[in-house]
């Protein structure tokens, strides 16, 4: 079984929480396109998506989906979006993508947020996956040394722009035993728009494709 298949596996798990009649919330990455691949035979049943990117809004267009813009939505039972690492906790570092900030906002609004993901993606302590920042261009050098100073290595995101028109530091050489500490940490240096901790608003489940099977797994 392979981490696609895993993928697909978890992504079809999260269709079972989605409640009639609602706005679903929809999140990036390639487990997510799985997601949005799944929502096809159910798509009658939902008012629509609010979606954390350009790339999803595109893909869930193309399916007949609308698309709702998130200042005209109040209410989103669900959020489903992957991760590029998770502790058992369910603290999460994402925007390996960089639709990270995007990603938080919904995530803030959403009631439940269920990560999907393949096996790979549990760790005991993350950081091996370089932590995602967004940050205001013209900050870039002064937000870099400040990171150095909380002792990572933060490399720029050559050639890439978020969908908001920042730039990403990529933050290498974390070893992260306080996620919440971090994330706050990092979240106050001025020109920071948000950094790829998802603690103080982890996942409420984790659907992890597991070979054949789909664990489901609650913050510890
Ligand atoms: C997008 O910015 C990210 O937060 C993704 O959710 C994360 O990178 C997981 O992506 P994959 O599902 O492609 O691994």
């Amino acid at each position: 079984m392979s981490a696609q298949d895993e993928k697909r596996n978890a992504a079809e798990a999260a269709v079972k929480y989605i409640e009639e009649n609602t706005i679903v919330g929809v999140g990036t990455g390639s487990t997510v396109n799985c997601f949005i691949d799944a929502l096809e035979p159910i798509k009658h049943l939902i008012d629509g998506a609010v979606s954390s990117s350009v790339a999803s809004t595109e893909r869930l267009e193309a399916m007949g989906i609308r698309v709702y813009d998130l200042n005209t939505v109040d209410h989103i039972p669900v959020y489903v979006d992957g991760a590029d690492e998770s502790d058992a906790g369910l603290n999460l570092i994402k925007g390996g993508g960089g639709a990270l900030t995007r990603e938080k906002i919904i995530t803030a609004v959403a009631q439940k947020f269920i990560c999907i993901a393949d096996q790979s993606k549990l760790v005991p302590v993350m950081g091996a996956f370089p932590l995602p920042i967004e940050v205001i261009p013209m900050a870039r050098s002064y937000v870099a040394r400040e990171l150095v100073k909380l002792g990572g290595d933060p490399v720029y995101r050559d050639g890439f722009k978020t969908d908001n028109g920042n730039i990403i530091l990529d933050i290498h050489g974390l070893q992260i035993t306080d996620p919440k500490g971090l994330e706050t940490a990092i979240n106050q240096i001025t020109g920071v728009v948000t950094n790829g901790l998802f603690a103080h608003r982890g996942a409420d489940v984790l659907l992890l494709g597991r070979g054949d099977d789909v664990e489901t797994v609650l913050p510890q």
